[in-house]
């Protein structure tokens, strides 16, 4: 029967296909036979080139999520147009694109590399691989048709490219994070030679200030006449003075971000100014109400300075085509303004570290695409915002480090809402009374399985595909700043607070959860021994509470838990043995003077440990993959710290973990 089914389905295929096939011949006519094959001398050349390199994991320097080797499925059989990453002409079969970022890509490019008897390319995408310190060549000037040229986080390093201005055709350049000296002539030359550049990516490009006259200390000019300039990214450089009042006239301009400079504020007004402004750098003042005046701002990101004063009501008007407000760490103060009401558009609200007072606004509930909402670090003095229920897209939720206050369940019995929530912090506030036991009941998104084998991804906008911003968590006992939010990453931290009560049982239901935080509150009862259900648990802290009873064996069969704190309770009984328990340290159990046990010796030495009351059984052999999968966990920090990167150690880790195993 189903071969039956198979049969007619496959001949329906079949002719539906060959219809299609001749219609389409017919509306191509002679044009139609040679399509999408590859030409000989392309495909040799494309062979040639992934000769030329090696394959190798990538390092912190050129890591991206989405890594992996591209030419392996360059095979000398099947036609070069299908191969990973090729584009050919619909019609003449020529190769006019070459997209192998992120793929692993390793060595030297040389100046005679087959790359450049690709003469046809207009997209070329080299990001992220490592070409290890190469200089660019100076056959780049043989891609005379290149109109989109990406070459960053590749490690290309040397001369200035001045190859590179002759590429008269270019409408998109990406030299970010490469490390070739760029001078003064070469922004210059750019600026005369590339009179089509609508993009210019040239963040962290590391402009040496040896070479005298090169140091961008004012604010670069030779952008001034671009007037095709549509995206601009001069972030993380040097850039001193004030923002010109030009930019903002330069009329095609719509993104612009000029973050991580020195720059000290802006100049002029906003008319017709970009859509797109990510500023975040040591202004001071108040934030401009020319803002205010501008049509549809889409975002607005002017964390990290040094503002003051309130957040204008005027901001109203721009509610409704903002997506993403961030006013992170400034010095602003005053209540968060009613303006949201129709801030229909906004994904991701972030007022975090500054000294905000009042309450939340009510209107807040206007924002219905609201995913990403952070008021940490302020003043803040209110109840739970149970209303904001209605907000079903919310993901994460920072209330931390605030005078929130009252119970954190709500008395009428409407249940908690936030089905998409994955990340709730709640710590160092006045929250009191008890969660009930099915608190945790619907937290939809972190009990649903999540498939594993899927690669990470970041949360962003569904409509702009903007990643949202960093976020600072607390997770095995580090204070973190995560660059961009991961998907998978979930995380409950209630610690700080004044709860009381057991720890509910409906806890065991999340199981996506990956860090839980109840330290410093005033929980009893036992530890719930559903907790043995959280399969992705890696950090567990429940540190100064009143939990009593023993630490439940199940426990030790998550092999995935690499930080546990359970310190200061009233806690019993031995600790389990051969498992992630005895990896901790000894202060993880401190403060409980009813632990004993052999294997809380192995943690803590003879003298700290008090003498059992009965004889427990002989610890049994540690097993060799326990530890080793211990240690695979724990590497996931020491990139991070090694490199000192602002990247979030999580974001890293996870990256890492991921890419291990699927390619490890
Ligand atoms: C690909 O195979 C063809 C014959 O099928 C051969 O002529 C050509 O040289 C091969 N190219 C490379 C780069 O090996
Ligand atoms: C820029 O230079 C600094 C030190 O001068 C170096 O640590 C960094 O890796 C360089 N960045 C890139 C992208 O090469
Ligand atoms: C380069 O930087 C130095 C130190 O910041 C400064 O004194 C000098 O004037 C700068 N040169 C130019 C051409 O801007
Ligand atoms: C702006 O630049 C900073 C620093 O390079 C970067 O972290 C951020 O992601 C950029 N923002 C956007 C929206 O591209
Ligand atoms: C920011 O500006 C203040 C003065 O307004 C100055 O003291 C401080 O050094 C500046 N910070 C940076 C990183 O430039
Ligand atoms: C739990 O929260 C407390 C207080 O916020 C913090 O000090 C501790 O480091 C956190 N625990 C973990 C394991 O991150
Ligand atoms: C773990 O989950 C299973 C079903 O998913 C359930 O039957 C079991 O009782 C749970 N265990 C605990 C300790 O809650
Ligand atoms: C566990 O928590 C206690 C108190 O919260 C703290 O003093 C101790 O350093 C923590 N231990 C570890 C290993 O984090």
């Amino acid at each position: 029967m189903k071969v039956f089914l198979f049969n007619q389905k496959l001949s329906f295929l079949l002719r539906s296909f060959c219809f299609l096939f001749l219609v389409s011949s017919f509306l191509n006519t002679f044009v139609c036979a040679t399509q999408h094959l590859c030409h000989f001398d392309q495909r040799d050349a494309l062979l040639d080139f992934k000769k030329e390199f090696g394959i190798q994991k990538p390092t912190f320097v050129n890591f991206d999520v989405s890594s992996y080797p591209k030419t392996k499925s360059w095979v000398n059989k099947s036609d070069c147009c299908s191969w990973d990453g090729i584009t050919c002409d619909a019609t003449s079969g020529k190769v006019i694109g070459l997209d192998l970022s992120s793929s692993c890509l390793h060595g030297q490019l040389e100046s005679n590399s087959s790359l450049f008897r690709l003469r046809h390319l207009r997209d070329l995408n080299l990001a992220y691989n490592n070409f290890t310190a190469s200089p660019i060549p100076a056959d780049f000037d043989k891609l005379m048709g290149l109109e989109r040229l990406n070459l960053s986080h590749s490690s290309f390093s040397g001369p200035t490219p001045t190859k590179l201005l002759q590429l008269t055709k270019l409408v998109s350049l990406d030299l970010s994070y490469s490390s070739f000296s760029i001078d003064e002539s070469f922004l210059r030359i750019l600026a005369q030679n590339l009179r089509n550049l609508r993009e210019l990516d040239m963040s962290n490009v590391n402009i040496s200030s040896e070479i005298p006259r090169c140091n961008i200390t004012e604010f670069p000019e030779f952008i001034k006449y671009r007037r095709s300039l549509g995206s601009l990214d001069l972030s993380n450089n040097k850039i001193k003075g004030q923002v010109p009042d030009w930019l903002w006239r330069l009329p095609e301009l719509t993104d612009v971000n000029l973050s991580n400079n020195a720059l000290r504020g802006y100049n002029g007004s906003f008319k017709a100014s970009p859509r797109s402004q990510i500023l975040s750098n040591n202004f001071t003042g108040e934030i401009p109400r020319s803002i205010c005046g501008l049509s549809s701002l889409y975002v607005l990101d002017l964390s990290d300075n040094n503002l003051h004063g309130s957040i204008p009501w005027c901001l109203e008007t721009q509610m409704i085509s903002l997506v993403d407000l961030n006013l992170r760490h400034n010095r602003l103060s005053g209540n968060l303004p009613e303006v949201f009401m129709n801030a229909k558009n906004l994904g991701s609200l972030d007022v975090s570290h500054n000294q905000m007072e009042g309450k939340l606004p009510a209107s807040l509930i206007g924002c219905s695409a609201l995913e990403v909402l952070n008021v940490g670090s302020n003043r803040i003095n209110d109840m739970f915002p149970f209303q904001l229920n209605s907000l079903q897209n919310l993901q994460v939720l920072v209330l931390r480090s605030n005078k929130f206050h009252g119970t954190l369940h709500n008395v009428d019995g409407v249940s908690f809402g936030f089905p998409q929530l994955k990340i709730i912090d709640l710590s160092h506030n006045e929250f009191v009374g008890t969660l009930p036991s099915d608190y945790f009941m619907n937290w939809t998104l972190m009990s649903s399985k999540r498939d594993n084998n899927r690669e990470p991804e970041y949360i962003r906008n569904p409509r702009t595909y903007r990643y949202y911003t960093s976020l600072i968590l607390t997770s095995k006992g580090v204070s973190m700043e995560m660059d961009r939010i991961l998907t998978i990453y979930t995380s409950i931290d209630f610690s700080g607070n004044q709860l009381h009560g057991k720890i509910p049982n409906s806890i065991g239901l999340l199981k996506e959860l990956r860090n839980l935080n109840m330290s410093s509150n005033s929980f009893t009862g036992h530890i719930p021994s559903s907790l043995a259900n959280l399969t992705n648990l890696e950090s567990l802290d429940l540190s100064q509470n009143k939990i009593s009873g023993e630490i439940p064996f199940e426990l030790g069969t998550l092999s995935s838990l690499e930080w546990i704190n359970v310190s200061h309770n009233q806690l019993v009984g031995s600790i389990p043995q051969g498992t992630q328990f005895q990896r901790q340290k000894c202060s993880s159990y401190e403060g409980n003077p009813g632990l004993y046990g052999p294997s809380l010796k192995d943690v803590c030495g003879d003298i700290k440990a008090p003498t059992p009351p009965q004889s427990e059984p002989m610890e049994t052999q540690e097993e060799e993959e326990e530890s080793l999968s211990w240690i695979v966990a724990g590497l996931g920090f020491v990139p991070g710290v090694v490199f000192g990167l602002v990247m979030g150690h999580i974001v890293a880790s996870y990256k890492y973990h991921w890419f291990m195993k699927t390619f490890g």
